[in-house]
């Protein structure tokens, strides 16, 4: 079977990993501090798991949902940070922007709320801290399978206490991409679906898994080998976007340039399968 999967493929193994062991290396301050805060909301977010029917649940706009998972969440993440950087300004999913400051902290409290509010196993709490616009930390939690993904600015990205590689696929052919539908903004549809076309017919296959902070920690981790969606917000994958460039990918926005946090058009690879996918999006560019 693996032979066979070989032979057809470019790529060296199907199993090839993309998680080293490391020996144990300090973490910056901020990035424990964001680790410490995405567990207290992971807590928040488990504890309600089970009980999904009695929770209150409304609609920010078309197809957005807020519950008070996501606030209690954002709460617990906001008090952790208050109190180790109570200078520092936030901007947070559910309660927006507060304070200025160099220091920023972006985050998304419960990444994937349509999927958690469904029962559906995919969901993530991001947060990221930026230095002047500059990405700083970044860890992205998955409390489900108590996965923590982290990334400090020149440190590298680890899952839990393994280092983190992007794949080395080189060609469609054979990639594993993930991707988010559009579902609110649908401005872009046409332009997405002649994407979602050519890279269908060209790559070993898609994944919409419905957490865009999950989606960039896979790739980080070697699990997709690319990922591209449009209309994201910043919150979605700021902390997401440092984990692959640590892990030794590219993020760019959909034309190749680096207007993807502004825009949220963003596609995230290796360096050699990011070209292929920039020149597959180019003729469908909006
Ligand atoms: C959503 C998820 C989803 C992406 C959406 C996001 P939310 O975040 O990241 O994968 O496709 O664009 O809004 O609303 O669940 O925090
Ligand atoms: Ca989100
Ligand atoms: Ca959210």
């Amino acid at each position: 079977m693996l032979l066979a999967y070989q032979s057809h493929t470019s790529r060296p193994a199907p199993f090839r990993s993309a998680v080293f062991p490391v020996s144990s290396r300090a973490m910056n301050p901020t990035t424990n501090i964001a680790v410490r805060a995405a567990r207290q909301a992971g807590n928040v977010i488990m504890r309600s798991f089970s009980r999904l029917d009695s929770l209150t649940v409304s609609e920010k706009d078309v197809n957005d949902f807020v519950s008070e998972i996501d606030r209690n969440a954002e709460n617990a993440i906001l008090d952790t940070i208050h109190k180790a950087y109570p200078g520092h300004a936030i901007l947070a999913e559910e309660s927006g922007a507060h304070g200025k400051d160099d220091f920023q902290w972006i985050i998304d409290p419960l990444d994937g709320t349509t999927n958690y509010l469904h029962g559906f196993p995919q969901f993530a709490i991001s947060i990221a801290l930026t230095h002047r616009g500059r990405l700083e930390s970044a860890v992205v939690y998955d409390p489900l399978r108590d996965e923590m993904f982290t990334a400090d600015r020149g440190g590298g990205a680890l899952l839990n206490d393994r280092r983190l590689r992007v794949t080395d696929q080189k060609v469609l052919k054979g990639a594993l991409l993930g991707t988010g539908i559009p579902y609110r903004d649908q401005r872009y549809m046409d332009a997405y679906l002649g994407m979602l076309k050519d890279f269908t017919q060209e790559t070993a296959g898609i994944r919409r898994p419905g957490s865009a902070a999950l989606d960039f920690a896979y790739v980080a981790a070697g699990r997709l080998d690319g990922f591209w969606e449009l209309g994201l917000s910043v919150w979605d994958f700021a902390a997401g976007a440092l984990l692959v460039e640590e892990a030794g990918g590219v993020v760019s926005d959909i034309a190749g340039g680096s207007r993807h946090l502004e825009t949220g058009n963003v596609i995230a690879a290796n360096i050699r399968l990011h070209g292929k996918m920039v020149d597959t999006i180019r003729p469908h560019l909006p």
